[in-house]
């Protein structure tokens, strides 16, 4: 464990930089390597997730090279040629990993074991198993269609039309990379839209894949399978859900102006901003452009008083790892804020409604835990101050560590987080950065 105390330093001034988005980042490296072809990414996340990904992409046959500060050369094997890794895929705390590359094996002639941490071997499975085994996959899972299970693929696949029952990007996508490999056309239809990351590089990448959306805002999305993947350069824009952080950090820290650069603002992925917006956060879009087919942004962040608000479910999937961070927004704005709908937040990589309610509480904000969100009565700007001394229980959660991080920029007495290693999954340079723009 590596403990930690956060504490009040003064306002957040000057410029940052985000590293590369990890949703990305995880669907560049993987299919990077089923494009026959050297392919270049830049900007790609080097956090522990990604490396999961690229190591698993490997043992199944990619030559996957660093080049340099998130340069990465990747030749890959051809949509239907990866090979039987010789050991389990260990994906450590990755959810992304895990789902998306049941996926592409689901649709090959090879049989793998995946493995992961406490945190990844207590989430649910059969999310992605029931559509996988429908298209032919055979699963052996611990109880509960857990980790660790044994996966063998199909050859070939069967192509399914398959209806979401939860909305998941990482279900949606384990679909579509199984269909890549699948005779004929895979259908997924999304009844509530998720991030589209891999609509759009699938695309990118040259696959057949279309999308109607119907009046009633649901999604069809079919790809063609037995797809050859053009090799693409690639550059990663900034994680909209890392720089959540310094967001709301500026939002609530008095004195505060911060620019943060190179911010993916994906309509599917920018709910966090609009919420905030309208609570009255001073949040301004600066050299607005394109960066790897995604809209990007650089992003004048000023304090705001923040008034508290009832968040409209239908936003959700837009800001769902967003909702940690917000919570501390929540807790420093005026007057009562409400969220509903978040049931998928307790299988994230901690049951992020209950954790953050104890660490919150424990931070002495005023929160309510209802079944599927939080009641928060903010502090109205006032430093919160918290009884009790104990660190705060992190759960091998990244979100929750940089979460209560920025709990503790805006606390009396400080917040002592338990251990801060979980922030290498997604976002190793932030207690570098943090500790840059408050010295
Ligand atoms: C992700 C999808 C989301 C998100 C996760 C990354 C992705 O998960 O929470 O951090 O890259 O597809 P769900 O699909 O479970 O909502």
């Amino acid at each position: 464990m590596r403990p930690r105390r956060f504490a009040a330093a003064g306002p957040l001034k000057g410029r940052i930089r985000v590293p590369g988005d990890k949703s990305i980042s995880h669907r560049s490296l993987m299919l990077s390597a089923l494009a026959v072809g050297e392919s270049r990414v830049t900007g790609l996340l080097e956090g522990e997730d990604v490396l999961s990904t690229a190591a698993a992409m490997r043992a199944m046959g990619a030559d996957i090279q660093r080049t340099g500060e998130g340069e990465w050369l990747i030749h890959g094997v051809g949509v239907g040629a990866l090979l039987q890794p010789e050991a389990a895929l260990d994906m450590g705390n990755s959810g992304t990993s895990t789902r998306l590359l049941m996926g592409l094996v689901a649709s090959h002639p090879i049989t793998a074991c995946f493995v992961g941490d406490a945190s990844l071997s207590k989430r649910p499975m059969k999310r992605v198993t029931d559509p996988l085994s429908l298209m032919g996959a055979e699963f052996t899972t611990s109880p509960g269609e857990r980790l660790p299970l044994m996966l063998r693929g199909a050859a070939p696949a069967v192509p399914i039309e398959y209806r979401l029952p939860v909305a998941s990007a990482q279900v949606k996508s384990a679909v579509l990379l199984a269909g890549l490999n699948t005779p004929g056309i895979t259908t997924v239809i999304e009844p509530v839209p998720t991030r589209d990351h891999s609509e759009r590089m699938l695309k990118g990448f040259g696959a057949a894949l279309t999308v109607e959306t119907h009046v009633d805002g649901t999604r069809t999305i079919r790809i063609r399978g037995e797809a050859e993947l053009q090799p693409q350069c690639i550059e990663v824009p900034g994680d909209p859900s890392s720089a959540a952080f310094f967001i709301v950090a500026a939002l609530i820290v008095p004195g505060s102006e911060l620019v943060i650069e190179n911010v993916g603002l994906n309509a599917t992925r920018a709910g966090l901003i609009d919420v905030l917006r309208q609570m009255g956060g001073d949040i301004t879009e600066q050299n607005a452009r394109e960066v790897g087919g995604e809209p990007v942004a650089d992003l004048l962040v000023r304090h705001s008083v923040l008034k508290g608000i009832d968040v409209d479910p239908a936003i959700v999937p837009s800001m769902v790892d967003e909702f940690p961070v917000f919570f501390v927004a929540a807790a420093l704005a005026e007057g009562r804020t409400t969220t509903t709908g978040l049931d998928e937040l307790r299988v994230k990589e901690s049951d992020r409604i209950a954790v953050m309610a104890t660490a919150l509480t424990a931070a002495g904000a005023r929160v309510q835990e209802t079944e599927d969100g939080l009641i928060i009565d903010g502090s109205g700007g006032e430093a919160l101050r918290g009884g009790n001394n104990a660190a705060i229980a992190t759960h091998l959660d990244h979100r929750i560590a940089m979460s209560m991080a920025v709990a503790g920029l805006v606390s009396a007495g400080g917040v002592e987080v338990d251990d801060t290693r979980p922030i290498a999954t997604s976002f190793p340079a932030f207690e570098a950065l943090l500790d840059g723009l408050v010295a």
